[in-house]
């Protein structure tokens, strides 16, 4: 039946542990400002929240029109609200550092003389070096566990998708290099005169990674901590590629929340003498409308309207916060 049977706020509602909002969808969807509105709304009721982005090319400070770059910042006139754009690029440097003192390490245990720098430069030439090192940050902020609630703008969706589905994989992989480095480690103690005990950083960053791994999945997929919403518009395409992000998260495990309809236009704003664009727009929007209504039946959670200015600072953002959680 077409109609939104649960609405955003009667979601969140019976999610009363919700602490992890993730906003996914097709590129210029709504998905900054969605994540805006819904962390402003929970601050308003009264939860320690924080907004953040992982991604290289933010927007949090557009929306807010305040400066949150490098560091979690009380946002200006609202109370209970911090916003966080992260800096990747600092990320990926340290990450580098990290990487190339394990290789050091490693190379010099092995006892190979080799210069770490072309195994550094081909670790992290690798595309999905900026990816993980966006969810590590992501994941750092949440381990933090210093506020009630994180809205996080643009997830990493494929990214997280890949990465937990690997963390299973990973862990028994982990495990077994565990195994044989425990039985070399052991072998060289057993052979060495001195019998110490060796620090072997590479190991401890293995189980490291493993553990955290193993614990953001553990939180990830938790649906009562977790919900992923995807924004579309009454259009094909984002329609398309929200259908595929719901279909891998639910073969994954992790908690879809819904379906928020962004920029509907408002018929009764639109008569009879309207422009013709404008009425045709209308129209298609309608036939989409019927087909999000049979897609995801029972899982829209908000019908938005396109508004007639874009929605830029905390009062345009206060304004949206009715539309979504009516
Ligand atoms: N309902 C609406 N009515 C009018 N303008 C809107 C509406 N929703 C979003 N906008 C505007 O549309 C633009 C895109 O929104 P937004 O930046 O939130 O999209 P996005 O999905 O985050 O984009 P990107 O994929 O680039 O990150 C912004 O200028 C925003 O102010
Ligand atoms: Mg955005």
């Amino acid at each position: 039946m077409a109609g939104i049977q649960q609405s955003m706020t009667q979601y969140v509602r019976d999610h009363s542990k919700l602490k992890y909002v993730f906003f996914g969808g097709k590129g210029g969807v709504g998905k900054t400002v969605m994540a805006g509105v819904t962390a402003m709304w929970f601050a308003q009721q009264g939860r320690k929240t924080i907004l953040a982005s992982t991604n290289p090319v933010h927007s949090l400070s557009g929306l807010l029109d305040q400066n949150v770059f490098g560091q979690p910042t009380a946002v200006n006139n609202v109370p209970n609200l911090w916003a966080y754009e992260i800096d990747t690029k600092d990320t990926i440097e340290r990450s580098k550092v990290e990487i190339k003192n394990k290789i050091q390490w490693f190379l010099k245990f092995a006892e190979i003389s080799t210069q770490a720098d072309q195994f550094v430069e081909s670790a992290t030439m690798n595309p999905a070096f900026e990816e993980s090192a966006m969810f590590e940050n992501m994941v750092e902020l949440m381990f933090k566990n210093e506020y009630e609630v994180y809205v996080f703008d643009t997830a990493p969706t494929a990214n997280a998708r890949r990465l937990l589905g690997m963390s299973k994989v990973y862990s028994l992989w982990v495990n077994k290099m565990l195994k044989s480095r425990e039985e070399a480690k052991s072998l060289r103690e057993l052979l060495s005169f001195t019998k110490k005990k060796e620090a072997d950083p590479l190991m401890d960053y293995l189980v490291g990674f493993r553990d955290r791994m193993a614990h953001a999945r553990d939180l990830l997929t938790d649906n009562q901590l977790t919900s992923f919403f995807f924004v579309t518009l009454p259009e094909a395409l984002p329609i398309a590629v929200i259908k595929r992000f719901i279909n891998w998260f639910h073969d994954f495990g992790i908690p879809v929340g819904g379906v928020v309809v962004n920029m509907v236009i408002q018929k009764d704003q639109v008569h009879a003498g309207s422009p013709e664009f404008v009425r045709n727009r209308v129209a298609m929007q309608d036939a989409y409308m019927k087909q999000i209504w049979e897609d995801f039946d029972g899982n829209v959670r908000a019908l938005l309207p396109l508004l007639d200015d874009e929605i830029r600072g905390t009062q345009s953002l206060d304004k949206f916060v009715k539309h979504v959680f009516g």
